[in-house]
């Protein structure tokens, strides 16, 4: 089977990407992480109930246990408290050192796990099998993994990577379609800071990917991937490139901040973002005004996406929270042409107001 590979300083690890890999998902643990007894599944109800059968089929097949460690659904559920709670279970359940755990999940189920296996023992093994496009295209590599604190997202936390990440991109056909726009969102940004011919592949492909096509959405995953791990696999530490997948995020960031994460999924947030880095990029003549409305156009086609409110101010306070802020000027990527952007560390308080402005005006026309 075809895979990408991440290789970053610390790990090197496949990323499998083809619709009904589940359905032959024990095999393939096989192949990557030797023979196992027993399996440590961390998931959800709501997941398992849709998707624990066809999980557990191969594995019955091949004799191999299979242990289910659930947690709630849920942003909220991603705390310190539920990782202690899953792993006196996990231990209770029996897992040693050698134990190989299994996050099925989005993204907050991939976070937990990962950080789970982080410091489960100090440390073992776990592999991806991600059930959001985002987590899909997104969380499930590059290592980052964690939990929130009150005072703010993804605060604890440690680099770990999987063993190997198994995607099965018919997994989505459950998936609610305002979570599939969300998700998209970050193609399109990942097209936007990397990858032009990516980008008009989307224009042209979108309206199939919004109606759920396997192939077209398994040629959007793995594009999306390889980007995504070309850039984690120079820059594991996000000490220089990998600072580009937050094109959109510093002020996606405020807005979720502003609106406690209650009014719009992440990707929408940074749906949002990105209209404001765009404006951004255009006032300051570094993007086309042509390019520019190029962008915009397939952002809008993603949505509508759902108002918020909040000031300027308070979402300007609210990216100097942000951990990209650098005393007075802030740090901030800006897309400069299709296909390409750049870090920049110069952007004034005054010139993010203005564009966070005029973004608030666009969600104003086109939010709903
Ligand atoms: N580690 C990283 O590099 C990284 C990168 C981006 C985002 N994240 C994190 O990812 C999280 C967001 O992940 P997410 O967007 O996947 O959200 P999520 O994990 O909350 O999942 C969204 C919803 O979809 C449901 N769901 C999941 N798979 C489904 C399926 N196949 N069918 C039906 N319903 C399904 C879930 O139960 C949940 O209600 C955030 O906590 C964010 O911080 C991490
Ligand atoms: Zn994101």
């Amino acid at each position: 089977m075809r895979s990408i590979r991440v290789k970053a300083a610390s790990a090197d690890y496949p990323v499998f990407v083809q619709p009904g890999l589940l359905a032959r998902l024990a095999n393939h643990i096989r192949l990557s992480c030797g023979e196992q007894q027993a399996v440590f599944v961390i998931t959800s109800p709501e997941i398992w109930a849709l998707w624990g059968e066809a999980f557990q089929a191969s594995f019955v097949a091949k004799n191999v246990d299979v242990i289910t460690l659930f947690v709630p659904a849920g942003e909220r559920h991603k705390r310190l408290a539920t990782v202690e709670h899953l792993a006196e279970q996990l231990s209770r359940a029996g897992a040693k050192r050698d134990g190989l755990l299994v996050a099925l999940g989005g993204g907050v189920i991939g976070d937990m796990a990962g950080f789970l296996a982080a410091i489960y023992m100090r440390g073992i093994r776990y592999v991806q099998v991600p059930t959001t496009y985002l987590a899909q295209i997104d969380s499930s590599l590059g290592g980052k993994t964690g939990v929130n604190l009150r005072v703010g997202k993804n605060l604890l936390g440690s680099f770990h990577h999987p063993v190997a990440v198994f995607t099965d991109p018919r997994i989505l056909s459950t998936l609610p379609p305002r979570e599939l726009r969300a998700g998209l969102v970050e193609s399109v940004k990942a097209a936007v800071l990397g990858d032009l011919r990516f980008f008009t592949w989307l224009e042209r492909n979108l309206d199939k990917l919004l109606a759920g096509d396997e192939k077209v959405l398994t040629q959007a995953i793995e594009t999306s991937v390889r980007i995504k791990a070309e850039i984690v696999s120079a820059d594991e530490r996000e000490s220089g490139q990998r600072m580009l997948l937050n094109l959109g995020h510093t002020v996606g960031h405020a807005i979720e901040a502003a609106t406690h994460y209650s009014t719009l999924l992440h990707g929408e947030a940074v749906a949002w973002g990105m209209l404001a880095a765009v404006q951004l990029a255009a006032a300051r003549s570094a993007l086309s005004a042509k390019e520019a409305a190029r962008i915009e156009e397939l952002i809008f086609r993603l949505g509508p996406f759902p108002r918020f409110r909040a000031s300027a101010k308070k979402l300007l306070e609210h990216t100097s929270a942000d951990k990209k802020h650098l005393q007075n000027a802030h740090r901030f990527v800006l897309p400069t042409t299709i296909g390409l952007a750049t870090v920049i560390e110069d952007v004034s308080q005054e010139e993010l107001l203005v564009a966070i402005q005029s973004m608030l005006r666009v969600v104003r026309e086109r939010g709903v």
